[in-house]
């Protein structure tokens, strides 16, 4: 039996900084009235060993973080080894701390030649994401633990983001009012078609995976802990299927299926009901919910039909880390409850290890270190230490 993960969770282009060829990056350019910009965000790609050390001195024993396609593959065809050999050596730091590495491929973020070139719908899209991870794979050999695309569910959703790349689409979107816009997004089911490509990218990536390293490889599904309101149990079981069970289907037969919770929505028979502005709310304007987590395990096992799971991201938007001690307690107690009822839980890691870039925006902090942008000293909260010390003990 494999050792519990406690860990924490980041992605490439919310820390590393300076991420020039990915289209994230470009997006923030061309649209700065709405995002603002990643810049250098956390520097975390000179300064990983501190972060890894951080992370380690707490008392953790294991680091999500991904590999930026747009760095190793900068122009199409065009592999660089220097950065393959960079994200190497975060990997082999990590190890040299021993924490157990739980890499991702796919973090949201797409090289800009592949988005300028129709990004996953162009029928190369496949084949040009399995280059990528045969050249992933070369770094890979002994990392336990992969990630292929981390919620698929959500990038389908981006459909309705990536409108605000051309100008038709934001001026559709400057014409609704910011209500009609919430439920516009609520309403908005992720594209089944992009998420069917992405399920066979996440298959055609295993194959590989699984022939090239020893790793245990599965994707992340960003559970929705959906609740009918009374009488719209059939929309309910509809906007479910569409959001999150299509997609737990596929992690059917995986090593693991990577959990991601924050928060918990109605359905009324208008489908998602926008979070109502509440003083509970945390900075992400969405509604204070600790046992989503015990609701999105449950509705993984249960679709999956069994399939190990692995907490790849649970977290809280907070100043007060207080609150994100409180909150992330009482998620543990629901993960605790979920393994006492038979959940095979393998792990759980916090999003976030860092205050990071939150796609477009910094004011939402989710880290359990704080970084000051302009010297990037990090200095860790309390709540490192508190789940340090969970970690060493193995319960909270
Ligand atoms: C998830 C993303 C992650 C972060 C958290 C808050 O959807 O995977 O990058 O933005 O939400």
């Amino acid at each position: 039996m494999t050792e519990f993960l406690w860990g924490a969770s980041t992605s490439p282009h919310q820390i590393e900084g300076n991420n020039l060829n990915s289209d994230w990056w470009e997006r923030e350019q061309r649209f700065p009235e709405m995002f603002e910009r990643s810049g250098d965000a956390l520097d975390s790609y000179h300064r990983y060993r501190e972060d890894i050390g951080l992370l380690a001195d707490a008392g953790l024993n294991a680091y999500r973080f991904g590999i930026e396609w747009a760095r190793i593959e900068p122009e199409e065809g065009q592999f660089s080894k220097a950065e393959l050999a960079h994200y190497r050596r975060m990997i082999d730091a990590t190890l040299e701390r021993g924490m157990t590495p739980v890499v991702t491929l796919h973090h949201f973020t797409n090289p800009r030649w592949f988005a300028d070139d129709g990004g996953w719908r162009d029928p190369r899209a496949i084949d040009r994401f399995c280059r990528y991870v045969e050249a992933a794979a070369t770094i890979l050999a002994d990392v336990e633990w992969v990630v292929t695309v981390n919620e698929p569910n959500v990038y389908a959703l981006m459909s309705l983001m990536d409108n605000t790349m051309s100008e038709e689409g934001r001026a559709a979107m400057a014409d609704l009012s910011v209500d009609d816009l919430l439920r516009a997004q609520a309403a908005a089911i992720p594209d089944t078609e992009l998420g069917d490509i992405l399920a066979d990218a996440h298959r055609a990536a295993k194959v590989i995976l699984k022939s090239a390293t020893s790793a245990r490889v599965g994707w992340t599904v960003a559970g929705q802990a959906f609740e009918p309101t009374p009488g719209n149990e059939d929309e309910f079981a509809r906007v479910k299927d569409a959001w999150e069970d299509r997609y737990l289907r596929v992690s059917k037969g995986d090593d693991f299926v990577g959990v991601q919770s924050y928060t918990s929505q109605k359905i009324d028979s208008r489908g998602v009901i926008p979070h109502a502005p509440h003083p509970d709310n945390t900075l992400t304007g969405w509604a204070y919910r600790p046992d989503a987590l015990g609701i999105a395990l449950r509705n993984a096992w249960n679709v999956t039909e069994g399939t190990p799971i692995l907490i790849t991201e649970n977290g809280i938007a907070t100043n007060d880390d207080a609150r994100r001690i409180a909150y992330t307690s009482e998620a543990l107690e629901h993960m605790f409850a979920a393994q006492v009822d038979g959940l095979d839980v393998r792990g759980y890691l916090h999003w976030s290890a860092l205050d990071n870039f939150e796609w477009g925006h910094w004011a939402p902090t989710f880290g359990l270190i704080a970084v000051d942008r302009t010297t990037f000293e990090r200095t860790p909260k309390p709540s490192l230490a508190w789940l340090g010390d969970i970690a060493r003990s193995g319960r909270a």
